[in-house]
């Protein structure tokens, strides 16, 4: 079948071990499921997967690709979950020490075809294309759990959200708008503090530029670029909720006597369970509220937006079709 996967790794040049070919068409085991890819979304992770972190050299050749939208073997639309845990923990799949995204240890979804658990599926509604829902997986749940599960972050309340033309930082402040928050970015970019408003941000700042407020919480992606102007921007008593690190792990400054003093809480997110995916679905399809793409190309022009991606050229969320 056609697929677009990994055949080795390269941390300078991550497009070099990229190939949009053919692959073996996925057997579902018991228990699994076979989705028809109708549409698939890009994120960071697979670039990082092109690099060699989070993924094995024997796991090569590996199918890229973490989110999709499709139809399984009855011709249901549904929104696949990333997340693969133990069927029989139970419990916040994205605590099980076990659990992998789809593309780490299991093919992933930038093929005609993904086999998954079934229970992996959630409902897509009609209201939503394929290609919205195929962003939802990764980006968009990642900042659902980050706002509401993690954050806490209830209507009326101020958010920050660093670095705003990234697809996770782009959906942060989609969701966080429609949820009824006081959104405020950063970017480095002018063009993109633009669009950060006109996608729904209330204001839009230079990164590490001083906020004329404090914040009840900020949204972390960049990391290293952003950690001590994110801690210097919080009210006594805020949180920063953090799920990557664009820019790097290692911090000049952690900027602990703040956190102290001012009693600041740092949670660490990733991902988010199928229940949140499913709730996620539905608050798109009750308010209207949609993802931003970026671009749609067919899938057999992946290495485009590879390339856009690993550019940085890119405002919301490359999609591919089949
Ligand atoms: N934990 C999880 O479950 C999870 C899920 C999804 C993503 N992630 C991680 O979250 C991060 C973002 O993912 P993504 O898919 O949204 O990536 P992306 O679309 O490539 O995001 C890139 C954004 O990061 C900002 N940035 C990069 N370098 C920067 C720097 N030196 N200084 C300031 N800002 C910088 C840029 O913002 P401006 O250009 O606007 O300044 C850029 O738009 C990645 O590290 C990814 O691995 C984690």
């Amino acid at each position: 079948m056609f697929a677009v996967y990994a055949e080795s790794f390269s941390s300078d040049d991550p497009l070099a071990g990229l190939v949009v070919g053919e692959r073996p068409a996925p057997e579902a085991p018991e228990g699994w499921a076979t989705v028809t890819v109708k549409a698939a979304s890009l994120n960071h992770h697979d670039l990082w997967s092109l690099r060699g972190v989070g993924l094995r050299e024997e796991s090569l050749p590996m199918i890229l690709g973490c989110d999709a939208a499709g139809l399984d073997e009855d011709g249901n639309e549904v929104v696949v979950h990333a997340v693969i845990g133990d069927p029989g923990r139970g419990g916040d799949e994205t605590l099980d020490p076990g659990r992998s995204l789809l593309s780490e240890k299991h093919q992933g979804t930038l093929a005609d075809q993904v086999v998954v658990p079934r229970r992996n599926l959630v409902p897509k509604p009609a209201s939503l294309s394929f290609e919205e829902a195929a962003c939802l997986p990764t980006a968009y749940l990642t900042a659902y759990r980050m706002l509401f599960t993690q954050g806490r972050l209830t209507p009326g309340e101020t958010v920050l959200v660093q670095g705003a033309g990234g697809g996770v930082a782009t959906a942060l402040i989609i969701l966080g708008r429609a949820a009824g928050l006081r959104v405020l970015a950063t970017s480095r970019d002018e063009a993109k503090r633009s669009r950060a408003v006109e996608l729904g941000a209330h204001e839009a700042y230079e990164s590490g530029a001083r906020l004329p407020v404090k914040v009840d919480a900020v949204m972390e992606t960049v990391g290293r670029a952003t950690w001590s102007h994110s801690v210097r921007s919080l009210r006594p008593g805020g949180r920063i909720v953090i799920s990557g690190t664009t820019s790097g792990p290692r911090l000049d400054d952690a900027e602990l006597t703040r956190i102290f003093f001012l009693q600041l809480a740092v949670i660490g997110s990733t991902m988010g369970t199928r229940h949140e995916l499913d709730a996620l679905v539905k608050f798109l399809d009750a308010t209207g509220t949609r993802p931003l793409l970026d671009r749609t190309l067919p899938m057999e022009q992946a290495r485009e937006g590879f390339a856009a991606m690993a550019g940085g050229d890119v405002f919301g969320k490359i999609v591919f079709t089949r």
